[in-house]
């Protein structure tokens, strides 16, 4: 029983503390948060018990291996009586960091948990070890509405989304995956999400577009809205614009701000997702608006990035809410509208000069690039 209940919390009582050591967990004051430090070299697992009450619960590993618990759990008990507990947990987030884990004990958890009211699991700095048997029911484990993953690393390898999946019940709306080992994913072993909406897959900057082809199972995110791809090596506009193709992924917003963008002029044209009407392409690095864009966009944002001139109608997306700030030609703008007014003539000759410059570097850049 004991068993099963240490389970529950990924943790167990096994070790019994000496008086000295120092509580791991602390409970907030409003009873909603609780977090537990377990990187001393023998923590009182039991302590997690405190964090039974509440709603935002957070575990660290400091680093340690939890494969010396599989010859202690029975990661497929009977649950019994535990099922009424576990469904009166209030337990709604629980974020588990810094650990090495035995996949068995993590779908072991994942089994438990499939009993409680979990809607938001974060899994960062995990080792994930070792294989583990598919459940035997469809649908066993928590019914998640987010999911994000940070530095987890998997022994499964491209396997591992298939797997985990096999542990989620199928609503899941929001899939992040920072820092990812591998997401060269085992598409045929992948099922449908049928509810996911949101797929961040931002802070992979080894992935690029060949591995975004990958990434994005076809017909696998049938019902997803909004992609984000921040700092995700992505290279060229029509180059993700082709991936997407590739994957016959449908969306509403794209975000690829955060990544060191080119134009690609002359590259072959590409359809964009027909329902796509907001496009992030901030902070890229962008000298001019790339060509080849969606030909109709709600939201553009083209802010903090290298346009030294304001764009042509004629060369951006018919827009509603065009950003633009953060570019330098706002700069000479407001540098030769002081010059025009003559309220600063002491800065006239400077403005002037940088205004020249800026002229010069356009006629260069077009002579060499139309
Ligand atoms: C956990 O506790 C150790 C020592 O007690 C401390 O060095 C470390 O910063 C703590 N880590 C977290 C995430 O609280
Ligand atoms: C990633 O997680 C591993 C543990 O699995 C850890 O050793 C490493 O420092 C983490 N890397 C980063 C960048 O946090
Ligand atoms: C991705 O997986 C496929 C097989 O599923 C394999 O052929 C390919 O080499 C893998 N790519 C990378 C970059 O690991
Ligand atoms: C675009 O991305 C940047 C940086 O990631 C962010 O600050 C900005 O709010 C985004 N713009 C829109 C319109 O969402
Ligand atoms: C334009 O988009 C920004 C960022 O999403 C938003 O704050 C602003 O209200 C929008 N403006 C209009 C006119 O829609």
């Amino acid at each position: 029983m004991e068993r099963v209940l240490g389970l529950l919390l990924l943790l167990l009582k096994l070790v019994h503390a000496s008086p000295a050591t120092p509580e791991p967990c602390e409970l907030d004051e409003e009873s909603v948060r609780c977090s537990c430090n377990f990187s001393d070299p023998q923590p009182d697992w039991s302590s997690a018990f405190q964090c039974a009450g509440a709603a935002d619960v957070e575990l660290y590993g400091g680093g340690r291996s939890l494969e010396y618990l599989l010859k202690r759990v029975d990661t497929e008990a009977n649950l019994g009586q535990f099922v009424d507990v576990i469904k009166s947990l209030p337990l709604k987030r629980l974020t588990v960091r810094a650990a090495r884990v035995p996949t068995r004990i993590l779908f072991g958890a994942l089994r438990v948990l499939g009993y409680s009211g979990l809607q938001e699991l974060t899994l960062e700095n995990l080792e994930v070890t070792g294989t583990a048997s598919p459940p035997l029911l469809e649908a066993t484990g928590p019914d998640l509405n987010t999911l994000s993953l940070r530095n987890v690393s998997w022994a499964t390898r491209d396997a591992w989304l298939a797997e985990l999946q096999q542990w989620l019940k199928p609503g899941l709306k929001v899939l992040s995956i920072a820092q990812a080992h591998s997401l060269n994913f085992s598409c045929d072993q992948v099922r449908v999400f049928p509810a996911l909406a949101t797929l961040d897959l931002s802070n992979n900057p080894e992935l690029e577009e060949r591995g975004l082809i990958s990434a994005l199972c076809p017909h696998k995110f049938p019902t997803l809205q909004v992609l984000a791809l921040r700092n995700a090596g992505m290279e060229t506009p029509s180059g993700v614009c082709s991936a997407l193709a590739a994957a016959s992924v449908q969306l509403q917003r794209l975000d690829l701000s955060h990544n060191s963008l080119r134009d690609t002029a002359g590259a072959p044209s590409c359809h964009w997702p027909s329902q796509l009407n907001s496009l992030n392409l901030s902070f890229t690095g962008l000298e001019r608006v790339p060509k080849g864009l969606p030909a109709k966009l709600s939201v553009l944002d083209l802010s903090y990035n290298r346009l030294e001139r304001k764009p042509r109608p004629d060369e951006l997306p018919k827009v509603e809410n065009l950003s633009l700030e953060g570019n330098p030609f706002l700069d000479f703008e407001s540098h030769s509208e002081k010059y025009n007014s003559g309220a600063d003539t002491t800065a006239a000759p400077s403005s002037l000069a940088v205004g020249l410059l800026g002229t010069l570097t356009l006629l260069i850049g077009d002579r060499l690039f139309v």
